[in-house]
């Protein structure tokens, strides 16, 4: 096994001088395996094109799709365009376009096909030479997890992995990495066979989004939240990502997967320890990725999982205004599936900041809107110097980062009601990225390819991280694995009673967001 040292100089992040230099990605190209899927086409494709748009792609840039269709070059192009055009975030420029398209290839095959994996090493030498991508190449693997042992493997014999004279090469791996303990690290040790730690890069998308990063800069950058920040003050933590959408035509990968897997052993633990982590001595990936690991090596569960986790399956009902299938009658999807759409999990963090204060996560499709949050709820003053009708309607202290839609944060304190009593009554303090920046938030995708092209780690978490949150969530699983199958809520509902019992049964609610 190979390990190369995890902190490439020069982090961005740590040196002054940096910041005000754009970071532009060097020499080098990237393929997309999987480059006929959903996430290619909606977020990939256009994330390279919103790149080479910003300025931020070297000018000889190649992309090299990677799949079974039966395509040349040109129909490879023709998929590109209308994904940039359908999804960019940025306006459409010819001359980036045509830039960016002389860059592109298309290698046909299957993941085992040996005939395939020399054609590409044959196209990338050729895009070395024509482009002058300079030995420098990424491979993301944006294929259903069966085929990431296969492709790696693929990527080793044929030489693909290796880099030669001072290029690179790395790997990018889609999420799920794994489907329990087991298997992720398998998958871990299959990958570091083949590449050197700091070449794979694990995406979890949510780290890359701005409001996921403004975590950081939110708790140390500021005086005013972290000394409040721990159990003296804070009561509980929420943490929700909620969808408005059902499956869509995603049954083949969601089915048999489910809410938890899918969210909350990545997005939603990740965003658990950004917000419980303690302060990173800097943000290179070392440092930051290690206090995250501290703290999911501190998560634990409730002894009944009865009481403190729920799991629900959406039924048919109305959501804008149209009526929409449950899950079961989605195509794709057995009668006989038990995977929930909706999961909800209470853990604590066994530290001496968070202890006695749990956190609450859930998830769930076809919910009343689509929201992301981490709701930090304080505790009550330990005392109201007020007649008791004065303060009847005044809640908790609440700090909101909203993480989606409607990007920003919310302070909810108690506020005079205006008039000649006292009464006190909730207010909330808005900070809306959409008011105070002018520049609109680059997509997440963005962000992580082009920390890949430079070879930028701290965004992505390391596989320390990723076996520890299999680690918390095998055990949830393998209790609901018992208990057939899931509870319905209506589509447009926010998840089943449970949800709401198990909240219920500490004393609180969720929020409404
Ligand atoms: C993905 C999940 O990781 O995140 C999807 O697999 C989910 O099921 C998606 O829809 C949501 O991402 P976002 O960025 O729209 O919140």
């Amino acid at each position: 096994m190979r390990r190369d040292s995890e902190e490439p100089s020069g982090n961005p992040l740590r040196d002054p001088q940096d910041r005000r230099l754009p970071r532009i990605a060097g020499p080098c190209g990237l393929v997309i395996f999987g480059v006929t899927g959903d996430l290619s086409r909606k977020k990939l494709m256009p994330a390279v094109y919103d790149l080479a748009n910003r300025g931020l792609l070297p000018p000889g840039f190649a992309l090299v799709g990677f799949a079974r269709r039966d395509w040349a070059d040109q129909d490879f192009a023709q998929v590109v365009h209308e994904s940039v055009k359908e999804h960019a975030r940025t306006p459409f420029r010819e001359e980036t376009w045509k830039q960016l398209a002389e860059g592109f290839r298309f290698v046909q095959g299957d993941f085992d096909d040996d005939v395939a994996f020399d054609t590409l090493r044959k196209t990338i030498a050729e895009l070395d030479v024509a482009r002058g991508t300079s030995g420098n190449h990424a491979f993301y693997l944006s294929v259903p997890p069966k085929f990431f042992p296969n492709v790696v493997q693929q990527l080793k014999e044929h030489g693909l992995a290796d880099s030669q004279g001072g290029a690179w090469r790395r790997v990018v791996i889609e999420k799920p990495f794994g489907h329990d303990l087991a298997s992720a690290q398998e998958l871990n040790r299959i990958v570091d066979e083949v590449f050197p730690t700091g070449s794979v890069f694990r995406i979890d998308h949510y780290l890359g989004k701005e409001t996921v990063q403004n975590i950081l800069a939110l708790r140390f950058a500021n005086q005013l939240f972290e000394p409040i920040w721990n159990a003296n003050y804070v009561d509980h933590v929420q943490i929700t990502m909620a969808e408005d959408v059902g499956i869509g035509g995603r049954a083949g990968y969601y089915d048999g997967i489910g809410a938890a897997r899918d969210v909350i052993q990545n997005h939603l633990l990740q965003l658990l320890a950004l917000t419980a982590m303690e302060e990173p001595v800097s943000f290179e990936a070392h440092a930051l990725r290690t206090e995250k690991q501290k703290i999911l090596s501190a998560v634990t569960l409730p002894d009944d999982l009865d009481l403190h986790s729920a799991r629900g399956r959406y039924g048919a009902g109305w959501q804008g205004g149209i009526h929409v299938p449950g899950y079961l009658q989605e195509e794709g999807i057995t009668r006989t599936s038990t995977t929930e759409t909706f999961a909800a999990l209470r853990v604590d963090v066994e530290t001496r900041r968070w202890a006695g204060v749990p956190f609450y996560l859930r998830t769930g499709k076809r919910l009343g809107r689509r929201v992301t949050e981490i709701a930090v709820m304080f505790k009550r003053a330990p005392h109201l110097p007020f007649t008791s009708t004065a303060t009847e309607e005044l809640g908790a202290n609440a700090l909101v980062v909203r993480v989606q839609p409607d990007e920003g944060v919310t302070v909810r304190f108690g506020s005079k009601v205006p008039g000649t009593a006292m009464e006190v009554r909730d207010v909330t303090m808005d900070f809306a990225y959409g008011e105070s920046f002018t520049e609109s938030s680059p997509e997440a995708y963005e962000r992580l390819i082009l920390d890949v092209l430079l070879g930028d780690p701290p965004l992505f978490p390391r596989h320390e991280e990723v076996e520890l949150s299999w680690q918390i969530l095998d055990p949830v699983i393998e209790h609901w694995e018992t208990l057939g199958a899931p509870e319905t809520y209506a589509a447009g509902t926010w998840g089943p009673p449970s949800a709401d019992e198990m909240l219920a049964r500490d004393g609180r609610t969720w929020r409404r967001p």
